[in-house]
């Protein structure tokens, strides 16, 4: 199986007179045009979350015209630039939840959980209690299917600029704990740093990628890749071991 994951496209209404609004939604463009140009097609690409900039309908009115042209489906969770409500009409299939909009994804040969890690209106991270619960019923009722996890806050520190990313750190703590309970998880895949990482974590292993969004990327180096947007590419044989390739978009 392998799966696309796009994160922190920032898109902005296609009226915004912004100077990043055009840019970004060219990274995007350009990102997706690489997607349906692979052989084979990805099964299912994986969106990690800041999908757009100021969460507006217009704003999700211009992502879903950039996300229309794919040609595998697509899965999103919002990050901290979402706007829950907006977020939940734009697309309705995620509303799995009553009030997070978390989901799972079950039509693949590897299990596939999207965790809501937002309160509206905070930039940190946030994973309660009753999150927990559903994410440790959810896992515990596929116990021997190798699963991927995405979320948009990394549950650990990725230096030098995203430190203790939670409100309250022992949310993040109990949520490494549940995940370690469930040995089926072979990775969990986040956004919100901007930058590219790799990492053992509860038990498993944890990545974050770079903005698809060139002007807010960081540990790129510019001087070499200013013109070139980059995704990852995750690729999951039956035996669950994820191997990563993070792709550049040289057309
Ligand atoms: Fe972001």
């Amino acid at each position: 199986m392998l799966i696309a994951q796009i994160s922190d496209t920032h898109i902005l209404a296609k009226s915004s007179d912004r100077p990043e609004a055009g840019p970004r939604a060219e990274d995007l463009r350009r990102c997706i045009a690489d997607i349906n140009s692979l052989k084979p097609l990805p099964n299912v690409v994986i969106h990690s979350g800041d999908t757009v900039q100021t969460g507006t309908i217009s704003d999700y009115k211009h992502l879903t015209e950039l996300l229309a042209p794919l040609r595998s489906p697509i899965y999103l969770i919002p990050g901290n630039r979402d706007h829950h409500d907006n977020f939940r009409a734009t697309f309705n299939r995620t509303n799995s939840n009553a009030t997070f909009l978390h989901y799972v994804i079950d039509d693949f040969p590897v299990r596939l959980v999207a965790l809501d890690s937002i309160n509206p209106g905070q930039r940190k991270g946030v994973f309660c209690a009753e999150r927990l619960a559903w994410l440790d019923d959810t896992l515990g009722a596929a116990p021997t299917r190798p699963t991927v996890l995405f979320m948009h806050h990394p549950p650990f520190d990725v230096g030098p600029r995203y430190i203790d990313g939670y409100r309250n750190l022992a949310d993040r703590d109990a949520l490494t704990a549940v995940v370690a309970r469930h040995p089926q998880v072979r990775r969990l895949v986040c956004g919100h740093c901007h930058r590219s990482s790799l990492r053992a974590w509860a038990g498993t292993e944890a990545s974050t990628m770079a903005s698809v969004a060139r002007d807010v990327r960081e540990g790129v180096d510019v001087a070499r890749f200013d013109d070139t947007p980059m995704y990852q590419l995750h690729a999951v044989p039956e035996t669950g071991i994820v191997t990563t390739q993070t792709r550049l978009v040289l057309n």
